[in-house]
């Protein structure tokens, strides 16, 4: 049995369609495991799961700019929060699997951040998520913890959603051109989870440790956001701005209470070489997001 926890979110539908193939999968959302709950601790020490072989946790506080004013709730739920899963986990002798973030970086390195480079988080979202790395890791040896960046899925509210749904009204915009990173796709977050969970289940070998698991290939927003415009004009769906009137940003957008690190490209040798995989580019994953727009303007 795997227990997947914050089922409802982007990665967690994503896991909810795709784990099913490893055996039972038990589902937690926000409404039955409170991960902010002050009394989570004695309420996860009454939980039995017999057979259980994994935790996978995909909840999280992800209010990066709301954070700022509520960094107590968003370290109950990133930080306290994974460290007690992952000891639910270790208590059943299962194995426990945790995502986190760029943002646990600072940014101003030259190069992709490695999993040696020490975390600098600039922001009280990325300080609440490196806690809660360090301390699932130490409550449950047996982890994975896949640190990822600039997520985008076909079912959540997303960046690449958010700027088609702009791009059909809007008649220009601006996007910022100073932070790089990778925009990652649940679908392939999900597919080298389950890559993970086989060696877990003991179907290969199991590869315990902390990993950077993003798209191959970098883009500021300005370029995420006009390959998504381009590639929907491309395909006929009802686009009034064109790549040329999103226009760079070359100053961070001050009205936004958290800091983002400018750069935050993560290299992911170490991800490729231990699960024997080979990233795609983040643009195939952006095409696919768009053409599952297609469908769904079509079901309409
Ligand atoms: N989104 C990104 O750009 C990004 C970038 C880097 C890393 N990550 C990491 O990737 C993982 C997946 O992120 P995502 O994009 O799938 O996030 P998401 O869509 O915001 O999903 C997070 C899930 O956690 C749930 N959750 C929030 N507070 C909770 C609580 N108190 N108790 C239980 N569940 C709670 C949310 O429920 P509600 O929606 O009902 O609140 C939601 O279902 C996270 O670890 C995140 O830190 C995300």
């Amino acid at each position: 049995m795997i227990l997947l926890v914050g089922a409802d979110g982007q990665l967690g539908r994503e896991l909810s369609a795709s784990l099913g193939v490893l055996g039972h999968l038990s589902r937690w959302t926000v409404g039955n495991m409170d991960l902010a709950d002050p009394d989570l601790e004695s309420r996860l020490a009454g939980v039995e799961l017999p057979g259980l072989k994994a935790v996978v946790n995909a909840a999280a506080y992800t209010a990066v700019d709301r954070a700022e004013s509520e960094e107590d709730v968003a370290y109950r739920v990133n930080a306290r929060g994974a460290e007690l899963l992952a000891g639910l986990a270790e208590r059943h002798g299962a194995a426990f699997v945790h995502y986190s973030t760029d943002y646990v970086y600072g940014g101003s390195k030259a190069g992709p951040y490695t999993e040696e480079d020490e975390p600098a988080p600039l922001n009280a979202y990325g300080r609440t998520k490196l806690a809660g790395d360090r301390l699932s890791m130490a409550a449950c040896p047996r982890h994975i913890v896949f640190r990822t960046s600039w997520v985008f899925s076909q079912t959540g509210a997303c960046f690449p959603r958010t700027v088609y749904n702009l791009a059909r009204t809007r008649d220009s915009l601006e996007m910022d051109c100073t932070q790089r990173g990778a925009p990652t796709s649940t679908e392939l977050l999900a597919a080298v989870t389950l890559l993970a969970l086989r060696g877990v289940l003991g179907r290969g070998p199991a590869a315990w440790g902390l990993y950077h698991l993003v798209s191959s290939g970098e883009a500021t927003w300005l370029e995420f956001s006009r390959h998504i415009v381009s590639r929907a004009a491309e395909l006929g769906l009802p686009v009034r701005l064109g790549p040329g009137a999103i226009t760079p940003r070359s100053v961070p957008d001050l009205s936004r209470p958290a800091v983002r690190p400018l750069n935050s490209v993560l290299s992911t040798g170490k991800a490729e070489e231990t699960f024997g995989i080979a990233l795609p580019n983040w643009t195939y994953y952006a095409d696919r997001f768009v053409e599952g727009l297609r469908y769904q303007a079509d079901l309409r």
